[in-house]
């Protein structure tokens, strides 16, 4: 089959149950009849094309490149990265913190939640590399600059530039990673998520600034409780 070229006959001399070499000199004697009958054949359409066992020889190097590249796919499977989802402390998720609506939370969630978390939802590309490395590096990356479920860590500085940061961000477009919204279409914020996010944003980093010096006041509450 390698060897039949377009609008040649079905019936071939390759086909025959004659031995190779009488085969052979039988098609170079047919080949000036086939040409007015059947067209171009594999001996006469282009007789610099030299085959081997029926392989034309110029695509063997297209084939060997295709055979050493599915062994190299195959190979980086063999090197899966860690794809972890640590254990949630409830007493450190952003909720615990912050005060944060439900259908923020869902925003949150949808199109921030894959990376920013411990609770990843892998997808099944992050079962194949070399996608794999690259969305596992990102979610390391990502958890390192922002993780809603270690919120606690935080203190309120830090909190409340990361919540300035997300709006801003989200408003330019930069988050969620641009091709994490091309394979996940419905993770990308729309208009009206932006302005809700933007506007909690707000309202949270009032919420921790009145925080701050209730700490201080606390603390004069305390001593003011004594004398
Ligand atoms: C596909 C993974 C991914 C998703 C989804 C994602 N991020 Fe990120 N985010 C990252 C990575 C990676 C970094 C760290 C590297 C960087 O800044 O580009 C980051 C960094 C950040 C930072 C810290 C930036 C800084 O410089 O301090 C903020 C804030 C942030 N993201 C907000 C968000 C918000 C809000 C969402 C959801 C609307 C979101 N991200 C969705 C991957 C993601």
């Amino acid at each position: 089959m390698y060897g039949r070229l377009p609008g040649s006959p079905r019936r071939s001399i390759r086909d025959s149950t004659l031995p190779r070499h009488t085969r052979r000199s039988q098609e170079v004697a047919a080949s000036p009849a086939r040409d007015i009958v059947a067209g171009p054949t594999r001996s006469n359409a282009a007789p610099w094309i030299r085959y081997h066992r029926g392989v034309p020889i110029r695509r063997r190097p297209l084939i060997v490149l295709l055979v050493i590249a599915i062994v190299m796919f195959a190979a980086l499977q063999l090197f899966p990265p860690e794809r972890t989802n640590p254990p949630v402390d409830p007493s450190l998720t952003i909720q615990a913190h912050v005060p944060v609506p439900a259908d923020v939370a869902a925003i949150l969630e949808r199109s921030c939640g894959d990376c920013h978390s411990n609770e990843t939802r892998w997808p099944w590309y992050s079962y194949v590399a070399p996608a794999s490395w690259l969305l596992a590096y990102d979610v390391r990356e990502a958890r390192d600059e922002m993780n809603f479920s270690e919120w606690g860590d935080y203190d309120d500085e830090d909190a409340s530039h990361l919540l300035e940061e997300a709006c801003e961000l989200v408003q330019e477009g930069e988050m969620p990673l641009p091709p994490y919204t091309w394979l996940h279409p419905g993770a990308k914020p729309s208009e009206a998520d932006v302005e809700r996010l933007c506007a909690w944003t707000e309202e949270a980093r009032e919420a921790i600034a009145s925080r701050a010096p209730a700490g201080e006041s606390g603390a004069e509450t305390h001593g003011g409780a004594h004398p």
